[in-house]
């Protein structure tokens, strides 16, 4: 069957392994992004590996004008449309404390703007029976933390606009995978300190891979930070509000 992968955010190490990946199973993959040159250079590779056509696209989700052209390139394909996004943005927590203007730039970055662009193409998801939507969230969104807890907000807003989209795509015979991933070695973690078990993001590229094809809801990668996160989730709040984790 003929599929075409729209990757949001395609320059993010997560999202090449994952760009790679489907194309060599002959996929046509729309590499979407704010730096073109570095997607034109993805795009030939992922045609090396045997993706049916590959293109970048430029992307701003923060610019809803931008949607358009990508959404016109997917549509011409046949088949199935599917969508990975890998979009988001984590400052410092404490240049946010500094600057609270920049609290809009996160949540457009990792909910709002990629969430406008899952609500435009929806219908056409729909109109094809379904497709598969990737939402990359995070283990942040699980819980408010003193160390990130505007960006993790943003994360658990995402986490339930999947939710819902899931709900909906359902009744078209589509598919939404949540991914919410630990601590990736990847340019938005580079130089923070305190990391623990990080993974590369090539085994997190493998993991969506295979949530994609068992039509998992939610995934933990890795798989133990669901254990991590049930810890964190039932400490007490009395005592977690005392917590620097
Ligand atoms: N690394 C981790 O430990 C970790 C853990 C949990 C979840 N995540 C999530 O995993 C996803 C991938 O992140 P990453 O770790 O691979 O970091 P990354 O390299 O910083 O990837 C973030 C991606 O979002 C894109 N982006 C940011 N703002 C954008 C905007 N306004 N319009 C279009 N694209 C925009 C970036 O594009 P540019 O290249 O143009 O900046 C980049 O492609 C993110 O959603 C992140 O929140 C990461």
């Amino acid at each position: 069957m003929n599929e075409t992968w729209i990757i949001l955010g395609a320059t993010s190490s997560m999202a090449r392994a994952y760009a790679r990946k489907v194309s060599e199973t002959g996929a046509a993959v729309i590499l979407a992004g704010r730096n073109t040159k570095e997607l034109a250079a993805l795009a030939t590779d992922c045609e090396i590996r045997g993706a049916r056509s590959a293109k970048a696209a430029k992307l701003d989700v923060r610019d809803e004008k931008t949607f358009g052209a990508i959404i016109k390139d997917a549509i011409k394909e046949e088949g199935t449309i599917n969508v990975a996004c890998f979009v988001g943005s984590m400052p410092d927590q404490s240049e946010i404390d500094d600057d609270p203007s920049l609290i809009d730039g996160v949540v457009t970055d990792s909910f709002t703007g990629p969430a406008k662009f899952l609500q435009t193409i929806a219908p056409e998801l729909e109109a094809r029976d379904g497709g598969t939507v990737v939402g990359v969230g995070s283990v942040a969104g699980d819980r408010g933390r003193v160390g990130n807890y505007v960006y993790g907000a943003a994360k658990a807003g995402f986490h339930t606009y999947l939710s819902g989209l899931r709900n909906r795509l359902t009744r078209s015979g589509g598919h939404v995978v949540t991914v919410k991933p630990g601590f990736v070695d990847t340019a938005m973690t580079w130089g923070i300190e305190g990391m623990f078990l990080v993974a590369k993001p090539e085994d997190i590229a493998d993991e969506i891979h295979k949530a994609v094809k068992k039509k998992r809801n939610t995934i933990y990668t890795p798989f133990f930070w669901r254990y991590i996160m049930l810890i964190i989730r039932s400490i007490p709040e009395p005592i977690f509000k005392k917590m620097s984790i």
